[in-house]
């Protein structure tokens, strides 16, 4: 196959260009000027680095010449404003299929990569499935819906497939790692009920799903959602980190209204130091809710999509990787 990635730089873009070409295809990384390579650069003499901004179509067009298949992961999961959201995860995505467009019909299928944050949570404790109609909470979920509706209006053009992740952990990842910190400091805070239910997958199998959808003819058109096949509460995700961790840490609760006042300060200093904070209200939105939950049954179906990292197996990974890499110490 020959492969072009976008957001190839971030955690699991970086991932998906390992996996495939150590798997031996061809793969071309769209980058820009300030992209950072330092999750690339080992693999440099295999892949090939192309330079073009998803807001210039003309720039897009020469890189994807030649190309089989487009996984689009370039993405904001932090962004200011909604209008920042939408330029890059919505106006990016149509820029990149226009250009596509101009190199049909050697293209074989464009994966877009969406979010569970994109369809919402559950209602209840059943997991939603790719029929459920779309309710998303925050600017970031909108945003990964409006590119999923502009990648479906191309889909009488382009073969299209659309990959929504759950939460996603594994080496590298900068989010779910704040709670790797916790519980090294011997604190295991749990936010709101513990009993809170969540949907994961390894990075490494969520890749091994995208590359076997690009592959499969029935995932034409369609949409997936790629878990680890099970429903995790809260307390289970900490304690699988704490035994990864060899740690016995002091638990907590933090109560929402206490998370509430964070954020909201959080946000008027980001006003000023004009960083995006990891935590705001829009994020109390999502921490909130108490089914973020999804099934992988339709991908395990229609293209055999198997995970193969139980939490315990790919918490205990993580970890490792952590310390290895001085990310912990
Ligand atoms: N992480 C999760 O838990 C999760 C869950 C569901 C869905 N997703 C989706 O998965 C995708 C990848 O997420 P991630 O966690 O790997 O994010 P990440 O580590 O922040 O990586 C984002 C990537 O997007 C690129 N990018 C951002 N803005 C761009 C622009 N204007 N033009 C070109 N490239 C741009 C970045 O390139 P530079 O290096 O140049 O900045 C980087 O390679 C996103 O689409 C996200 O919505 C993630």
């Amino acid at each position: 196959m020959k492969a072009y990635v976008t957001g190839g730089t971030g955690f699991i873009g970086s991932h998906l260009v390992e996996q495939l070409a150590d798997g031996g295809d061809h793969v071309t990384v769209l980058i820009r000027k300030t992209s950072n390579l330092r999750w690339l650069n080992h693999l440099a003499p295999k892949i090939q680095f192309v330079k073009a901004d998803l807001h210039d179509i003309d720039s897009l067009i020469p890189t994807l010449e030649d190309v089989d298949v487009v996984f689009h992961l370039a993405g904001l999961t932090k962004a200011p404003d909604t209008a920042t959201y939408n330029h890059v995860n919505g106006e990016g995505t149509r820029n990149l299929i226009e250009a596509c467009l101009h190199v049909r019909p050697r293209l074989k299928r464009f994966i877009y990569c969406s979010s569970l944050a994109a369809i919402g949570p559950s209602p209840d404790q059943t997991p939603i499935c790719e029929n459920t109609s779309p309710h998303p909470l925050t600017d970031y979920g909108k945003s990964k819906l409006k590119g999923e509706m502009i990648t479906r209006n191309y889909a009488d053009r382009l073969p299209i497939t659309i990959v929504r992740p759950p939460a996603v952990y594994g080496p590298r990842d900068t989010d779910i790692f704040i709670y790797f910190q916790f519980i090294r400091r011997g604190l295991m805070p749990i936010i709101g009920d513990e009993n809170r239910l969540l949907s994961f997958v390894h990075v490494k199998d969520l890749v091994a799903g995208m590359h076997a959808a690009a592959l499969s003819d029935r995932a034409v058109g369609e949409a997936y959602f790629l878990t680890d096949g099970v429903v995790h509460s809260w307390i289970e995700f900490a304690q699988t980190v704490a035994r990864a961790m060899e740690k016995q840490p002091i638990r907590f609760g933090i109560p929402f209204f206490v998370l509430d006042v964070v954020a909201t300060c959080a946000e008027v200093v980001s006003r000023i130091t004009r960083q995006t904070p990891t935590l705001n209200r829009q994020k109390m939105l999502e921490l909130k809710q108490p089914f973020w939950i999804c099934d992988s049954t339709k991908a395990e179906e229609q293209f055999g999509y198997r995970p193969v990292y139980s939490l315990e197996k790919g918490i205990k990974e993580t970890a490792g990787w952590y310390l290895e890499n001085r990310w912990l110490k």
